[in-house]
């Protein structure tokens, strides 16, 4: 069992975002704007996902659960409230949320399915984002320093995402949710969620006016394909998820840890 920490973060929202916040670059930028116009409606997914498995447990295994489901709703929650304003932001630079109507109406589907459904998938997407925050805890200097407030966000958003990164599967499992399933599930949501987050990112740089720049696609390609790149430092831990085996705490957390540790004067945790 994972002890999570609810943290309200110290940073003023309300003062608007630069342009190009990420240190001036432009498919940055638009990359990390399309991951956060997902959360608002992914994450109360995730949390409505963790709720009603939490719900379908026996009596005697929800005292095992109660504390860390707690903790992820609570994390979620302030996760969806800080990106709802910075998504705001966005929305008064001319950017249109064009992913978060595609999910929504997707997730209708999802209505009256059995809840190990949707825990899979919420497992399958919280491993995306553990190894992503990952990585971003490891890159930290790629955010730049042009928006303190945004790099923080990212980053405390990063650690508390790696720190929940097993309760939807620990949950799913306790359910008896199978191996099949979870992988089954994993496939589809690498698909969705790559085509998903290609459009949005796309979608933000033609608003932007800066889609066929030169240096956009430079910049795609080095921190996509490149030697810090996303994609190149996630693959193993993203192809680890389809292992029989796999456990989300096998993944190292050390940079979640260490960040958390080093910035306590950035947050406030929560009483609970
Ligand atoms: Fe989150
Ligand atoms: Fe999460």
């Amino acid at each position: 069992m994972t002890e999570l920490v609810v943290r309200r973060l110290l940073v003023d929202m309300e003062s608007p975002i630069p342009r190009h916040w990420c240190d001036g670059d432009a498919f940055r930028t638009a990359l990390f704007d399309a991951l956060s116009m997902s959360f608002p409606v992914g994450e109360q997914f995730f949390i409505d996902s963790v709720r009603g498995g939490f719900k379908a447990l026996p009596p005697g295994q929800q005292q095992r659960f109660e504390s860390e489901v707690q903790g992820f709703i609570g994390q979620e929650a302030t996760h969806r409230r800080l990106h709802s304003l910075y998504n705001g932001h966005l929305e008064k630079l001319g950017l249109r949320n064009e992913w978060e109507p595609r999910a929504r109406e997707r997730l209708r589907l999802m209505q009256g399915v059995d809840i190990r459904h949707w825990l899979a998938i919420t497992a399958a997407n919280e491993h995306f984002t553990a190894i992503m925050a990952d990585w971003m805890l490891r890159n930290a200097d790629l955010l730049g320093d042009r928006d303190p407030r945004l790099a923080t966000l990212w980053l405390w958003h990063s650690a508390e995402e790696s720190e929940h990164k097993c309760t939807a599967f620990d949950l799913y499992q306790a359910l008896g949710g199978n191996h099949e399933w979870r992988v089954r599930w994993f496939r589809r949501i690498t698909f969705i969620f790559l085509a998903d987050v290609l459009r949005q990112t796309a979608s933000n740089l033609r608003q932007d006016g800066t889609l066929w720049r030169w240096s956009t696609w430079k910049s795609a390609a080095s921190h996509l394909f490149g030697r810090r790149g996303l994609v190149r430092q996630t693959f193993r831990p993203w192809k680890a998820y389809l292992r029989r085996d796999f456990h989300p705490a096998q993944q190292d957390s050390g940079a979640s840890a260490r960040w958390l540790a080093e910035n306590q004067a950035r947050f406030a945790p929560v009483g609970r």
